[in-house]
């Protein structure tokens, strides 16, 4: 193809796939299969990496986001980002609409919006093309987080030529919908990590996470709801949003012109009993004049609008009777009080079970089995007793005494100053916790083994896996002897168990289960320590010096490998055959003529795509780290690079080399 032809083929390309993005991620009416998609997708990857002169930071292969930290820069707002008045009584309402009748009469319609659960942001359009992404933050300066929004891809990066103005704002509320919540957390369960109590602070902590990579992995969405312009082609807010739907933008389907307060209570009202059928949370109903001449008229208070109120819903509450409390062993040994409730419908759902936290909970409640409790349901999935109705205790109730001892082992448990958790400190001998950390080795992001948590509990109630290291030693005929398993099926998990032994040495390391070794420090302990016998010899100050690893992760890691019990599992580890170094690859990597030295890498290359870059410093024996320290050696810079890392850069005195002066290094 001669570069003409390969420019108007990626030009078609980046048509067509922004085509079906709008139709999946907009609509919800795909238009092509995943894997068309994909192929579409990875011909532009292609010819894109071929072909770099072509690059553009609107292309939709840029949505896969970057690995480089972002240090993010605040941002003024053009238009301060005010917040709402809000109620939570329909007298209120009714006074609010007095309030905006006795000032602009009564010819007016209201527009009703549902409140969308999530964090807000603000992002501006130039001639069509996505520039910048603010959050609220105070309200008249916000972070800049125009790499992490690039990755939603319900966000257009470029719109729709339906007269978009040249310059404009758009605000909406970044929402996580409820099953992708629901599916990160479970996730999150498998690989230990903490858990989000709701979608609104998933999506705002997701919003601020400093890869936007790993943003780009969670289904965030927007929905939009208020445009800021010189130039705005209607004169009506409702208008407006239907110009940004033609643009391109998600704009819901619910937005709803009101004719008077009645029927602005009717919208209420509907919403109040049918809004956990959406497929995202709403807290309450937005209501905005519509007009924006007579939101001129009506003008703003210091804090928020005149012509705009938010009626939020109350947090769903029910009364229901505490039955017993069961105490929960998990991996890690921690305890948790789960209470069992009498069922009772709450939020349109049954609830059984309910969180008790921990100790301090269950003393500043001073809940008591046979207690009648209220329990609330707000964005969480797991409901929370928020207190007792005394009037209703029944006589002679009694405290409710944290236990003392395991539920599981009976060993004493410990609780450390400053924890709010008890733990039961019988790591090796505790049947959940040793199960639960065969259950982590065997999962899908550590070993992916493949083996179901029924299948643990079986082999481990035989007597036939105490630890990681049996179940490389498990026979076809051990599985055969169980009920569960047919000849093929324990085949197929005998050669999965064996598959496993090919994983990386960090996989390995992440597998482990060694608390707060997620994978990214696994990834990054793997790269600096060849094997785990240097690892488990490394001292507090090798393990510090290693990119975002402190004091609580190196303790623990000493911790872990100064045990005599964990240094015999990795023994029997070891005469498996599972990774434990690196590949002889990378052995020989460590012998480049840039042995020694650590890159960061910013920008955008010539030559190289940035994982190609990163790449080839690897293969020359270099490191790369994604945050400029002290122990940077050379940063090496493309176009676009940051200004806040230039400035660092300067201020720790380290090289600014161009992508020349490295291939010359090489
Ligand atoms: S309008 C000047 N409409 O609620 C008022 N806000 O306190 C502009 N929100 O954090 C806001 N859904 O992000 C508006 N349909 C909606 C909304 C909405 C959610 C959030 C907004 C802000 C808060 C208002």
């Amino acid at each position: 193809m001669g570069q003409e032809q390969v420019a108007r083929r990626i030009q078609n390309l980046r048509t067509e796939l922004e085509k079906h993005n709008y139709q999946y991620y907009v609509l919800s009416q795909p238009l092509i299969t995943d894997f068309e998609y994909d192929s579409l997708m990875n011909e532009l990857i292609r010819l894109e990496s071929e072909y770099p002169q072509f690059y553009d930071i609107n292309s939709p292969s840029q949505r896969v986001g970057s690995d480089l930290n972002a240090e993010f820069k605040q941002v003024y707002h053009k238009y301060s980002m005010l917040s709402l008045g809000n109620t939570y009584s329909e007298e209120e309402l009714k006074e609010f609409d007095k309030r905006v009748i006795k000032t602009i009469g009564e010819d007016f319609d209201y527009v009703c919006e549902l409140k969308y659960d999530g964090t807000a942001i603000s992002i501006r359009y130039k001639n069509g093309e996505l520039v910048q992404a603010v959050t609220r933050g105070d309200g008249e300066k916000g972070d800049d987080v125009t790499a992490n929004v690039r990755t939603i891809r319900s966000i257009p990066l470029r719109l729709k030529p339906n007269g978009y103005p040249a310059e404009f704002e758009i605000r909406g509320e970044i929402i996580l919908p409820k099953e992708g919540f629901m599916n990160m957390n479970r996730e999150r369960v498998e690989r230990g990590e903490f858990l989000f109590a709701n979608p609104r602070n998933a999506a705002a902590g997701t919003l601020k996470l400093q890869n936007s990579s790993m943003v780009a992995k969670r289904p965030l969405d927007c929905m939009f709801y208020a445009v800021y312009g010189e130039e705005l082609p209607g004169q009506s807010h409702h208008d407006n949003l239907m110009h940004a739907k033609n643009w391109g933008f998600k704009i819901s389907k619910y937005i709803h012109r009101c004719n008077g307060i009645d029927q602005v209570l009717k919208y209420i009202e509907r919403w109040n009993s049918e809004r956990h059928t959406l497929p995202f949370e709403i807290d309450g109903i937005v209501i905005k004049v519509d007009s924006l001449s007579l939101q001129k008229q009506l003008g703003f208070t210091a804090k928020s609008p005149r012509w705009a109120i938010s009626y939020k819903f109350r947090a769903e509450q029910a009364a229901t009777r505490l039955l017993t409390v069961d105490f929960q062993v998990g991996r890690t040994g921690a305890i948790t009080p789960v209470a069992n409730l009498e069922p009772v419908l709450l939020a349109g759902t049954t609830v059984k079970r309910a969180s008790l936290h921990n100790a301090d909970q269950i003393e500043l409640l001073d809940i008591r089995i046979g207690d009648t409790v209220f329990v609330e349901k707000g964005g969480e999935i797991i409901p929370k007793i928020i207190g007792v109705d005394l009037l209703q205790r029944p006589p002679q109730s009694q405290p409710l005494h944290f236990i003392t001892h395991c539920p599981d082992c009976g060993k004493e448990l410990i609780k450390d100053e400053g924890e709010a958790k008890h733990y039961c400190p019988n790591e090796f001998a505790c049947p959940t916790q040793i199960k639960g950390r065969i259950e982590h080795f065997v999962s899908r992001r550590a070993m992916d083994i493949g083996m179901a948590e029924a299948t643990v509990d079986l082999l481990y109630s035989k007597g036939l896996i105490k630890d990681p290291g049996d179940l490389y030693n498990l026979k076809k005929e051990d599985l055969l002897e169980m009920e569960r398993f047919a000849e093929k099926s324990a085949e197929n998990l005998i050669s999965s168990i064996n598959r496993s032994k090919e994983n990386s040495f960090s996989r390995l390391l992440y597998s482990l289960g060694i608390r707060y070794v997620g994978e990214t420090v696994a990834k990054r302990l793997g790269r600096r320590f060849q094997s785990i016998d240097d690892l488990s010899e490394a001292d507090f100050d090798q393990l510090i010096a290693v990119d975002e690893i402190g004091e609580r992760i190196a303790n623990s890691i000493i911790g872990f490998f100064s045990d005599e019990k964990n240094r015999a599992i990795i023994e029997k580890l070891r005469k498996t055959g599972v990774r434990l170094r690196t590949d002889e690859a990378f052995s020989e990597r460590k012998s480049g003529n840039l042995t020694g030295k650590t890159f960061v890498v910013s920008g955008v290359f010539k030559n190289f795509s940035r994982d190609e870059l990163k790449e080839t410093i690897e293969k020359n024996g270099g490191q790369v780290s994604s945050s400029i320290s002290g122990n940077t050696s050379f940063i090496v810079a493309g176009e676009n690079m940051g200004p806040a890392k230039l400035e660092k850069a300067k201020k720790l005195d380290i090289p600014v080399i161009s992508e020349e002066d490295f291939i010359k290094m090489l």
